[in-house]
């Protein structure tokens, strides 16, 4: 048995295929929607979701929520004082899902696809993978959530032809992703975000309003009460009313905020009373909504159109909810958003539909996804080469070339970057190794090959190898330290394991058999453009040319300049001609070329 599941910052859910359609799972309280929140009571015992979410104002340094923003950091929380990374805090959540399953079910759930932000990065979406494995799934698939809800209405629509724009606006993350659907298959254009940016930092401006009217009326700064507990349990109870306040202002032109006994000094109880109107609400929060400008912006020419190219605009996530949210997608796209989407069902319908796929309990629907970021490696004086571009239909896999830099070198750094700055050092550095065993050459002539390899999850995969030894060496990047290895994850699995649910948290059923390797894969996405790699290949070397020529063309010798221009012409000329074995050998003598001047200028 194979679920879906939307592992939400603020509240997750998980579905499955059931009499051949997506179906939402109801909780052990009847509901669709479980809080992302996990706790521990008095006695040690694991409470998930609504359980959790109730006892976090009078027991805050026992209950965790949020979690999500953290994944893929290496920060840890702290539970009833003991430590926990994101990713186990995560598997709790998880595993209570798949509790839930197996008792709406009555079977054994053994296998999960899981959604995470389009934007998210690679460390964001092994953790989250690891979290699936540690919670006991055998994680068939990472999935955007744009994509997920896009599944979620073309499953519905199976013969349309459509371009999408999918705006995600969360808890805590924002997504945006054009998406072209062609009967039943879908096609990701391009996609962009922010990772930190979602309906929490609603809720946050309108808490430090609120303190600082209590500051005003009353004299007391609640952020700096000594007391950590009182501390962290009035902010707890702020940070709801907020919540509530904001919820409450989607449907109302203003509000009331009023929490008795927040505080007391000397006895003297203090209670928190504040009026706030929706316009008043809607100006101290329009630079959150604006953020969202610039990454629609971003996908929409990164998929070659402006927004007249969009048929239909969906909504995802609560905080869409918002008037001030729609208002502004109304007028940014100039189109009114489908109304028939749940924004806060569909993710997890369409990562149960991908679960179906994947299972063949539904037709084939093909799914082709992009790459989030651009990934490339570090090379002399700090610059940046790319390797695979952001937006690149995955999975996909792409090499480059390099020569080496000194006399009769035989190792060589490779340090993984992922940005879109042209200096090294401006970009994220996802992880590093050294390849060893080059055979020694003068500089310039031993060649190096770095391979990207991306797979459907969004997870890379790098390869260095020395051409001619063939000595290689390779990394799935987790050389980052919030990486967790095999050790760390089986530790991790027999502690969540071993956590006893609290009595309310419904019956568990013993462990899954391992169901192998049973299900067909779904048809992997063509490369966007149809190039061979060879061709991708090339057009690096001439952008690098381009680039050099532009650059740096004037310190170097005329002659050098005219043999650089003779086989940029002759390399083009190959592509045109679709000439693979020209385009391999060109490609050589362009890199060797190139390594010359560089070193000449
Ligand atoms: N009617 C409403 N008006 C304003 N905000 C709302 C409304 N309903 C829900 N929200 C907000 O939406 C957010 C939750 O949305 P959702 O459940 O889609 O997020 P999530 O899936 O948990 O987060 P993410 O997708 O970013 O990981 C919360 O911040 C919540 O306060
Ligand atoms: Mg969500």
């Amino acid at each position: 048995m194979i679920v879906g599941i939307d592992l939400g910052t603020t509240t997750s859910l998980v579905a499955a295929i059931k009499d051949g359609k997506p179906t939402l799972i109801l909780n052990e309280r009847g509901k669709t929607i479980t809080p992302s929140v996990v706790g521990f009571s008095e006695t040690g015992e694991l409470l998930v979701g609504e359980a959790a979410k109730n006892q976090a104002i009078a027991h805050p340094d026992r209950t965790v929520s949020s979690i999500k923003r953290i994944m893929g950091t290496n920060q840890r929380v702290t539970l009833g004082g003991k430590e926990y990374t994101p990713q186990e805090v995560s598997a709790l959540i998880l595993a209570k899902l798949k509790r839930d399953a197996e008792s709406y079910f009555g079977q054994p759930v053994a296998e999960a696809v899981i959604t995470v932000p389009a934007y998210f990065t690679d460390a964001q979406r092994q953790a989250t993978k690891d979290a699936g494995e540690i919670a006991g799934f055998a994680v068939e698939r990472i999935i955007n959530e744009p994509t997920a809800a896009a599944l979620a209405y073309g499953f519905q629509h199976q013969d349309e032809v459509k371009t999408i724009l999918v705006y995600d606006f969360g808890g805590g993350t924002f997504d945006v992703s054009i998406i072209k659907m062609v009967e039943g298959a879908f096609k990701v254009l391009a996609s962009s975000g922010n990772n930190r940016l979602g309906g929490v930092d609603f809720d946050q401006v309108l808490s430090d309003y609120l303190f600082e009217q209590f500051k005003e009326k009353e004299e007391v700064d609640l952020k700096n009460i000594e007391d950590e507990k009182m501390r962290l349990s009035i902010r707890q109870r702020i940070t709801e009313a907020a919540e509530k306040a904001k919820i409450d202002l989607s449907q109302l032109l203003e509000t009331n905020i009023n929490i008795p006994f927040l505080y007391s000094e000397e006895d003297e109880p203090k209670h928190l009373d504040v009026t706030i109107t929706r316009a008043e609400f809607e100006s101290m929060t329009e630079h959150l909504v604006e953020a969202t400008r610039d990454p629609v912006n971003e996908s929409l020419e990164a998929a070659g159109m402006d927004k007249t190219g969009i048929d239909a605009v969906i909504l995802v996530g609560g905080t869409t909810r918002m008037p001030s949210v729609k208002r502004f997608v109304i007028d940014m796209l100039d189109r009114e958003p489908l109304t028939e989407v749940h924004p806060e069902e569909c993710v997890a319908i369409g990562a149960a539909v991908q679960a179906g796929v994947k299972v063949g309990q539904l037709d084939d629907l093909v799914v082709v996804d992009v790459a989030p970021y651009t990934l490339g490696i570090e090379v002399v004086n700090d610059r940046f080469s790319p390797i695979i571009y952001a937006n690149t239909a995955i999975p996909c896999s792409q090499k480059r070339r390099y020569v080496t830099v000194s006399d009769y070198q035989t190792e060589a750094n490779i340090h993984v970057l992922q940005g879109n700055h042209k200096l090294a050092s401006r970009n994220t550095s996802l992880g590093e190794f050294v390849l060893t065993g080059i055979t020694p050459k003068p500089k310039g002539e031993a060649i190096v090959e770095v391979i990207f390899d991306y797979d459907v999850n969004g997870i890379v995969n790098v390869t260095a190898r020395d051409r001619d030894s063939g000595a290689k060496k390779n990394i799935i990047i987790k050389q980052s330290r919030e990486r967790m290895d095999l050790a760390e994850k089986e530790e991790a699995r027999s502690m969540v394991s071993n956590v006893a649910f609290a009595p309310s948290m419904g019956e568990a059923l013993p462990e899954a058999d391992d169901m192998g390797d049973e299900t067909i894969p779904v048809t992997a996405g063509k490369d966007s453009v149809g190039k061979s790699s060879a061709q991708i290949e090339a057009e690096f070397y001439l952008n690098d040319a381009r680039d050099f020529l532009t650059d740096k063309g004037d310190s170097i010798p005329d002659q050098m300049k005219t043999q650089i221009q003779d086989t940029v012409r002759q390399l083009e000329q190959a592509i045109s001609d679709n000439n693979e074995e020209k385009i391999d050998k060109l490609s050589d003598t362009l890199l060797m070329q190139l390594s010359d001047a560089d070193i000449a200028s």
